[in-house]
Formats: C-alpha cells, structure tokens, sequence
C-alpha cells in the first residue's frame, strides 16, 4: 500500500484542478492512495508518513505561492538529517499566467535542501489549465505512485 500526499495552493482553482487530476492518476494505480492536502493545512506529519509527495504551486511573483513556503519554513528545521525523508519521491506541477519557471526552480532548490528525489518531469500550465495539461497531471500521480508501490525509487 502507497500513500501519496498531494500538497498544493490554489486561489482560483487552476492549481487545485491539476492536484485533482494527478490524485485521478494516483488512485487509478492498485494499491495507492491519493491525499490530497492544502499547504496550510500540512505538517511534518504528514510529509514523513506519505511514500511519495506531489507539490502543486501557482507561480507568484517570479516564486512559489507564499503558502508552500510556510509549509516549508513549518517544516525544514524539524525534517533536517530525518531519515524518513531522506530520497523521498517526489514530483512537481505549477501554474503560472505565463512563466511558472521561477515557482519550479524555488521549489526544487528547496526540496534538494530536504533532500528529496524528483522523480518525474514536472508539469507546468500557462495561461490556464486544459486537457492535455489534466492528462500530463494524471500520469504524474501515475508514475509517482506505481513507483512507489512498485519500491523503484
Ligand atoms: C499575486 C499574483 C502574482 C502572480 N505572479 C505571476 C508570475 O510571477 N508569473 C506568472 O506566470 N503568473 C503569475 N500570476 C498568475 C498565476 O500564477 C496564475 O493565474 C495561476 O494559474 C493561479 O493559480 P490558481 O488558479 O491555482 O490560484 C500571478 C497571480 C497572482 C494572483
């Protein structure tokens, strides 16, 4: 049985549609579950006890939403040198108006500090969210989750 946490922000609901989507691909792997969480309402708690974690962020400002930062200023000091974190899988999916790279490298330097593993291309909308991005969403959580079930990572 895998768990995949599925953390994200969302404003006006295009960060929370995909975040659905890759909870579609998770749960439609035997075996794996999807929890899907927003930031705020996330702990260390919950990133130690899930197999795999997927963040989903909008892009503000050239950075990551303020609320995946708390999460990770809550969580840093306390995960540090934990070995239930150590190479824990995860992936990325950001929605921006018309960038989202600033969100995803702030998001990656940062989990490289937590010395969590990318473990799939991230996905990154622009300019709203439409099927084909909902699809590339779902095979995110696919991938994640038969990794995890499957102990490749
Ligand atoms: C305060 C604010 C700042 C933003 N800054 C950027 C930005 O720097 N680059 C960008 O591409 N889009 C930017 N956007 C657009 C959002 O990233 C985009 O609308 C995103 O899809 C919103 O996600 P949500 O629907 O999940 O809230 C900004 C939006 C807001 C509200």
């Amino acid at each position: 049985m895998s768990e995949i946490l599925i953390v994200y922000h969302s404003q006006s609901g295009n960060t929370k549609r995909m975040a659905d989507a890759v909870a579609k691909g998770v749960e439609s792997i035997e075996d794996c579950i999807a929890i899907v969480k927003e930031a705020f309402d996330t702990s260390l708690k919950d990133i130690i006890s899930c197999n795999g974690l997927a963040i989903g962020s909008p892009e503000y400002f050239g950075y990551m939403a303020g609320a995946i930062k708390d999460l990770f200023d809550r969580t840093y000091e306390s995960a540090r040198g934990r070995k239930e974190i150590f190479r824990k899988p995860y992936v990325v999916f950001i929605s921006a108006g018309n960038d989202g790279r600033g969100a995803l490298s702030s998001i990656k330097r940062i989990c490289t500090g937590y010395q969590f593993k990318m473990v799939y291309d991230p996905v990154i909308a622009r300019g709203g969210v439409n099927e084909e991005i909902l699809t590339r969403c779902e095979m995110l959580g696919k991938v994640i989750a038969a990794g995890c079930e499957a102990r490749i990572y």
